[in-house]
């Protein structure tokens, strides 16, 4: 690592998400950390060797586990985040499947948030109980339900803020005070905000996971996934959740990618979250819009409680139009430059039908229960010329 040039002043965020742990002495001069392209890593003896498997000595073994690349993305990230210790998976999903198989056991507890990722949603609604773990659904918004989904104990806590699709935004220092009072360990999903936004760590949660496909990548072209947390967390996590149970390790190839990615993670962030006001404005403002959810916006009922918990509002905006789900496709159909598409947090802006979309997994029941409407849509609003996505949602919208 090189010297700080201001040792007593912590660096910025945009200067660790470019330059921590890489010093490029360390390989040959180059300014980007080289991709380990390899599978295994030599002993230099047989004794090394299995001194490394017993823990008494540092070094690589073995590339589902660490590779030199994915150490310097995982400290960035921890640093990003106020965590002790990171680690990357293959997608989101595979961080979310290795943090739970690691901290939950047949007979465990877990609550959940009722608005999360469908598939999520999925994976533990469907896929956990059948190995025997009680899964709890509960609307985190009410304390009161919460307190009585806790009141018998539970292991783990779990929710997003902004929440997948409707962005609903939770108390991070409210439910991590809860939790933490029945014996949980919280864990946040960070993908929508991203710590640039908000860091849950820091509010009190115990552990954040991300997709960092969507913003932290912020190309469109990988998947990955990332969790943060305390040292010790992080070890059983990688030992038992990652190298035992999900073997589903980022590539080296996709690690250099989204470092890459992290690299304009602020500057990305600060744009997308300009646009999407300016999106969710317009939207707010047009005849033929029946509502708008943008944590942004003044009418956002948790407007005050978005402006306390993060940085700014974030780039999803989710709305309604009049004549509900026909309007909607017909909208969809309409956009020339807005493209038809799942994921987010893209350089493009996508839009997409959380009910027969990101959420058609969840059970038509469930979806209406958790405030998941047939016509919704969900923007993410991408870094093109601002003006150029107004005209296009504006044209399309005229058109209905
Ligand atoms: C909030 C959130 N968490 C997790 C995931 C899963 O991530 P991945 O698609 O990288 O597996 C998604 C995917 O859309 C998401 O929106």
């Amino acid at each position: 690592m090189k010297t700080p040039l201001r040792p007593n002043r912590p660096q910025g965020f945009s200067t660790r998400a470019i330059h921590l742990g890489y010093d490029p002495a360390s390989a040959m001069g180059a300014l980007t950390p080289p991709i380990y392209m390899t599978s295994t890593f030599a002993f230099e003896t047989a004794e090394a060797g299995s001194e490394m498997f017993r823990g008494e000595r540092a070094g690589y073994i073995y590339g589902r586990t660490r590779n030199p690349g994915q150490t310097i993305l995982e400290e960035r990230m921890a640093s990003l985040e106020g965590g002790e210790a990171g680690m990357a998976a293959g997608s989101g999903m595979a961080a979310i499947s290795a943090t739970m198989m690691t901290l939950l056991s047949a007979g465990d507890v877990a609550v959940i948030d009722h608005t999360i990722y469908g598939n999520t949603y999925a994976y533990f609604t469907q896929a956990l109980p059948r190995f025997g773990i009680i899964v709890k659904v509960v609307d985190f918004c009410d304390a009161e339900a919460l307190a009585g989904a806790l009141k018998d104990g539970a292991r783990v806590v779990f929710f997003e803020t902004p929440a997948n699709p409707n962005l609903r935004v939770i108390d991070i220092a409210a439910v991590s005070a809860l939790a933490r009072a029945a014996g949980a360990q919280v864990v946040v999903d960070n993908t929508f905000a991203t710590p640039v936004l908000q860091r849950p760590l820091e509010q009190g949660a115990d552990i954040v996971v991300h997709s960092a496909t969507k913003y932290l990548g912020g190309h469109g072209d990988i998947l990955g996934g990332i969790v943060v947390g305390r040292a010790e967390d992080l070890g059983r996590i990688r030992s038992t959740g990652l190298r035992w149970m999900t073997g589903a390790t980022l590539s080296p190839f996709n690690v250099f990618l989204l470092m890459r990615g992290l690299k304009t993670l602020e500057l990305r962030m600060e744009r997308h979250c300009a646009s999407a006001l300016a999106v969710a404005r317009l939207l707010e403002g047009h005849r033929k819009v029946a509502s708008v959810a943008y944590p942004g916006l003044e009418s956002f009922p948790q407007h005050d409680l978005a402006r306390r918990q993060m940085a700014l509002p974030g780039g999803l905006v989710s709305f309604e139009l009049d004549g509900g789900l026909d309007s909607g496709v017909d909208f969809m159909n309409r956009l020339a430059l807005v493209t038809r598409a799942v994921s987010l947090g893209d350089t493009e802006t996508l839009v997409q039908h959380p009910a027969s979309m990101t959420h058609a997994v969840v059970s038509p029941e469930d979806r209406a229960k958790n405030g998941i409407t047939d016509g919704l849509l969900r923007l993410s609003v991408g870094l093109e010329t601002t003006d150029d996505i107004l005209a296009d949602i504006e044209q399309a919208l005229d058109a209905l």
